[in-house]
């Protein structure tokens, strides 16, 4: 086969992406603006009801405020964790199997992480590195303030499981009292309703994924007490950089108001918008904590609308290529992420396999050697207690250890054409002949 040049991935902006951020350009309104509030609604209905057709533009009834739009998914992990009162003192649950950000948004709060291996092999069914439900309910402790779930690769945890450890656990909960700030009566309102270990999901990944959640489906997003999802640049949807916050209802707390809090900690604690001080003598604002800026611009979110528009072709695109790359390590006797159950669909984010007996180091001459050939691979992940930052110690998480050593990340992405796909399946076919 002709040699090929096959990048890991590559973001997919089509001219609808581009004419909408030159509009957002010309209209004169670039910070967060009308775009990003568009979006937010658009993502809540997208979210809540999986349907995409509903124009909530023109149908008011249908909004909820129940999304916010931010600069990243770590930023939003972080609000979501403030937002619940999670500080000093306190204790937030991390699979060793994620991305650090799933991690460092607790530590930034003040709190300490504690770490939960997966289980052996992952999920039975999707071989998603989960975590081990029996360790995270022994890791629950009077300090716990909540559990950050990862779907990761767009595969939905096992939240009925999730939620049935957190209910029985709810004896040892102790609500923080309120400190009498804006913030700190919010939380403690919050944690009062909760009353119980929150479950912040970690869904960075998973747009658009859904699971049977209490014997309903469920969108990622509206499952979890608080979620944070990403639009960096290598996401399924993009906005170059950025993220939202989604929740749950809360028994007693009015959705403005929590959604009013999330303005504030991602703008200088400034109870006005540039947008609402556009209106005719509203220049007065008051600053009601010192808090971050991490808002979305209109420029990224015109990319999302745009993105939102083609999401549901983009999304059966990577379901087509799932396919075949089953089709061929099924052919090799490889393990790979199983992307779709009777009770799950992915959002089909990232194909992750395992290559039975090898170790790290012909792991990675695996990895060399289809770059020798033209195709970009990854790892997804090296475990976090194995990084400089989380204490170089991985001997207490072996079943994430092994599930990382012989694993690599095969590129999923839709500007893949058919011939690109069948590139990388031989390609691996060949590599890993040579090799093992
Ligand atoms: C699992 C996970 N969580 C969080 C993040 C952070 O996303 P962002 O870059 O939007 O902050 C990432 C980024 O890749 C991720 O993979």
């Amino acid at each position: 086969m002709e040699k090929r040049t096959i990048s890991f991935s590559p973001p997919d902006i089509s001219e609808l992406e581009i004419s909408e951020v030159t509009e957002a350009l010309r209209s004169g309104w670039i910070t967060t603006g009308p775009r990003t509030k568009l979006l937010e609604r658009r993502l809540a209905a997208y979210i809540q009801t999986g349907k995409t057709d509903i124009d909530t533009e023109q149908n008011p009834a249908l909004w909820e405020n129940r999304v916010v739009c931010l600069n990243s998914a770590t930023a939003a992990e972080e609000l979501n964790l403030r937002i619940l009162g999670v500080g000093p003192g306190d204790e937030v649950i991390v699979p060793a199997y994620t991305y650090t950000a799933s991690a460092s948004a607790a530590i930034h709060c003040g709190a300490t992480v504690k770490f939960v291996d997966i289980q052996k092999d992952g999920d039975p069914d999707t071989h998603m590195p989960e975590m081990d439900y029996d360790k995270l309910e022994a890791a629950i402790t009077e300090k716990t303030k909540a559990i950050v779930s990862v779907d990761l690769g767009g595969i939905v945890c096992d939240y009925d499981k999730i939620f049935e450890i957190v209910e029985k656990k709810r004896c040892l909960f102790k609500p923080i009292e309120s400190d009498g700030s804006t913030l700190g009566v919010l939380s403690a309102r919050i944690q009062k309703a909760i009353g119980r270990v929150a479950v912040v999901s970690d869904c960075a990944h998973s747009l658009g994924a859904s699971r049977v959640f209490k014997g309903e489906r469920k969108y990622c997003g509206s499952i979890a007490d608080f979620s944070s999802f990403s639009f960096h640049a290598v996401k399924n949807f993009t906005t170059a950089e950025g993220g939202s916050s989604t929740w749950l209802p809360i028994d007693g707390i009015d959705n403005k108001e929590i959604y009013n809090m999330y303005q504030l900690l991602s703008l200088h604690g400034q109870n006005k918008d540039a947008l609402a001080k556009t209106k005719i003598g509203a220049w007065e604002y008051d600053i009601i904590g010192p808090w971050y800026k991490c808002n979305m611009t209109d420029i990224m979110a015109a990319i999302g609308l745009r993105q939102l528009d083609r999401y549901p072709e983009l999304l059966k695109r990577r379901v087509e290529i799932i396919k075949k790359y089953d089709e061929t390590c099924d052919s090799l006797g490889i393990s790979h992420l199983v992307h779709h159950t009777g009770y799950m669909d992915s959002s089909n984010h990232l194909y992750l396999i395992r290559i039975p007996g090898i170790d790290v180091d012909k792991r990675n001459l695996i990895i060399e050697k289809m770059a020798e050939q033209g195709v970009a691979t990854n790892v997804h992940y090296k475990p976090l207690p194995m990084m400089t930052a989380y204490g170089k110690d991985c001997s207490a998480y072996m079943n994430s250890y092994d599930y990382y050593h012989n694993l690599i990340t095969l590129p999923l992405h839709t500007l893949l054409s058919d011939e690109d796909v069948e590139y990388v399946c031989e390609t691996l076919r060949k590599v890993v002949s040579e090799v093992c």
